[in-house]
């Protein structure tokens, strides 16, 4: 067997010689093993350099300053339309409130809301568990093991390609340009529908599972931590963003303000503190040529060859007291207080690999945390989870266990 070594650097100055090594420390090699192997794209598909380029100008296009706009503004409008779903079962209750398992609130309302913003109202939302199935067999499924272990997860992904290869073979409605013009490409390119599919496949794991993580970990965070007072300054900011009311039918009903959102201090500083806290990303590369990395430490030299990975973990830098006073604390207005520097706070990723939906991203989670608050009170039931560890290198860490709380709907919006 071809043995391949990985090398983990833990000390984050090292860093930036890695990021601008980017021919010798090459993720483009290890991203097209992965899209091939996990994502099951045919090998021509993942190593498509006119694919690459397409989709690194939809991302430029789409994902970042206000070509992000249209992507955001039709999330707050399916995000409402989900918390308008949930909430019947607040009307029926006669104390106005439910116990739940926040995971799954947070995904129910999560995982409509941000498919039909990026896909449109024919994405096939009832593959929900088979995507966050496939995304807790993602190391087994990379690391190849037997399919006596893996059958559930293989057979996770290939449903949800086979209903995404429906869906687009019956024509996306309302669908975001970013997945029209990423499906756009895979034709041109002379894809059939299994790999259209799974290229669709790897946007919605991109898009779901981390964010839909993060949005988890932030209102677990804030109802385990923060104190009321912080919870009232952050429904007066998140009210500047997105002020919630209701329609003449009883809708929820908003316009955000995407630039006050983009910039509101104390919810990016919270959705920042979670992230220190909750991410396992680990970014990796393949080395390209025999090289050497030097230690900034010791001065030692220490040699890496051809074939290899080099692993860097974010956690380790989120977690080092020079870099972060008191890490294992959760200090919500902590990024408010001190900006993160450029290599300071990594969760998503760096150097070529940087994720791009990271502006949506913390829209999402701002603008989720913002309509949450408005509209209900959370009590703790359950503590706080621990970190999946064995789950670390895939993104956000999942939890060890449910999380119950109990949600009051607010009297003001108690019909
Ligand atoms: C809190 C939420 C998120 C986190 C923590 C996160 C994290 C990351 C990380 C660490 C990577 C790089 C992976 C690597 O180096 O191997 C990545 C890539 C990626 N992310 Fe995100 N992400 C988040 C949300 C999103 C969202 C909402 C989208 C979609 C709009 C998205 C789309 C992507 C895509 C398409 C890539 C692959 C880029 C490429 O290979 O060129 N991510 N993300």
């Amino acid at each position: 067997m071809n043995r391949r070594n990985v090398t983990f650097i833990t000390d984050s100055r090292i860093f930036p010689t890695v990021f601008k090594n980017s021919k010798t420390f090459d993720f483009a090699a290890f991203s097209e093993d992965v899209s091939h192997r996990v994502f099951l794209l045919p090998q021509s598909a993942a190593s498509s350099r006119t694919l690459k380029a397409a989709n690194h100008s939809l991302y430029v296009k789409h994902l970042n300053g206000s070509g992000v706009y249209p992507l955001t503004q039709s999330f707050v409008h399916h995000l409402l339309d989900a918390f308008n779903a949930e909430l019947p079962s607040f009307s029926s209750a006669s104390s106005k409130s439910i116990t739940t398992d926040l995971v799954d609130f947070t995904q129910r309302v999560m995982f409509p809301a941000s498919t039909n913003a990026l896909f449109g109202r024919t994405f096939p939302t009832h593959i929900r568990k088979q995507v966050f199935l496939f995304d807790e067999g993602f190391l087994y499924l990379y690391a190849s093991l037997p399919s006596f272990v893996t059958k559930q997860y293989d057979d996770a992904i290939r449903e949800s390609i086979a209903a995404l290869s429906e869906m687009l073979d019956q024509g996306m409605q309302d669908a975001n340009a970013l997945a029209v013009g990423q499906d756009e490409a895979a034709k041109s390119e002379g894809c059939d529908l299994f790999t259209r599919g799974a290229i669709a496949f790897s946007l919605l794991w991109g898009l779901q599972t981390n964010a839909t993580q993060a949005v988890f970990w932030c209102l677990a965070h804030l109802i385990t931590y923060t104190t009321s007072d912080f919870q009232q300054r952050l429904i007066a900011e998140g009210r500047e963003g997105l002020r919630l009311s209701r329609d003449a039918n009883g809708n929820l009903t908003a316009t955000p303000d995407i630039a006050k959102l983009t910039e509101a201090p104390l919810l990016s500083s919270l959705f920042e503190e979670t992230l220190r806290h909750v991410s396992g990303t680990l970014m990796m590369r393949e080395v390209s040529v025999d090289a050497m990395i030097e230690d900034v430490e010791t001065g030692r030299v220490f040699k890496v060859k051809k074939g290899d990975f080099v692993a860097l973990p974010a956690r380790h830098l989120h977690r080092n007291k020079e870099v972060h006073d008191g890490p294992g604390e959760f200090r919500p207005e902590r990024f408010v207080e001190k900006k993160a520097g450029r290599y300071e706070l990594m969760p998503f990723g760096g150097g070529v690999s940087l994720c791009p939906g990271r502006f949506f991203a913390s829209h999402e989670i701002k603008a989720f945390v913002a309509v949450a608050l408005q509209l209900f009170d959370f009590k703790v039931v359950d503590p706080l989870p621990g970190l999946h560890l064995a789950q670390y290198g895939v993104g956000v860490m999942p939890p060890t266990a449910a999380m119950n709380v109990e949600i009051h709907l607010k009297d003001e919006w108690v019909v």
